[in-house]
């Protein structure tokens, strides 16, 4: 039987705030359903007490073709565990923002970090993230200008895109709220 004082931890790598955001409409539909929830941001210096938790969400995002390394630590630093709770696992990117991509055998990098890592979430969503110009250095603006130019996607250096369908992640929230 849970601890009734174990919470759902909700953790998010996210480099300019999105999958926190995220992360934070998943809890909010966690609260909505009475299930208690912690959200706080994967780092490298993230250290996971499975005795705290019953069931974890991760939500991450794609920068440059890659997960935040930290997420594949913890994965691989707590696979049994999580093969016995309630887990949710959330990718964001810009691939995604084509409808086609949004499940986990159609978007690469969702496929690549499930093989690679051996993990089987309880649930899966892969949701549409961001863009964000003003935000970004010249490195990264330049860099995303140019994948957008050849991807058809907005190439105004000036402009912000929210690509994210927020039904599809309360729904995943809702879904994942089921489980736990
Ligand atoms: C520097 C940079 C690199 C990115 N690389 C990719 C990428 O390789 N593939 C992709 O689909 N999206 C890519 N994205 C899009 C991000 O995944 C998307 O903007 C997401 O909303 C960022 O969320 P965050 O603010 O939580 O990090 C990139 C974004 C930035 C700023």
């Amino acid at each position: 039987m849970p601890d009734s004082a174990q919470t759902i931890l909700l953790l998010y790598s996210s480099r300019f705030g999105h999958s926190r955001r995220i992360a934070e409409t998943v809890a909010a539909e966690l609260a909505a359903a009475g299930v208690a929830a912690e959200v706080a941001e994967l780092t490298d210096a993230t250290v996971v007490d499975p005795t705290r938790h019953r069931g974890l969400g991760l939500v991450i995002s794609v920068r440059y073709g890659h997960f935040a390394r930290a997420a594949f630590r913890l994965v691989k630093a707590h696979k049994a565990w999580l093969d016995t709770v309630p887990t949710l696992l959330v990718t964001v990117s810009l691939t995604a923002r084509k409808p086609e991509k949004r499940s986990p055998t159609t978007h690469l990098y969702t496929r690549k970090f499930l093989k690679k890592t051996g993990w089987t979430p309880g649930n899966v969503a892969v949701v549409a993230g961001a863009l964000q110009y003003p935000l970004y250095n010249f490195f990264d603006k330049t860099c995303i200008r140019f994948i957008m130019l050849l991807m058809g996607g907005e190439t105004d250096g000036k402009s912000v895109v929210e690509y994210t369908d927020w039904e599809q992640v309360r729904e995943a929230g809702r879904v994942f709220a089921r489980a736990c």
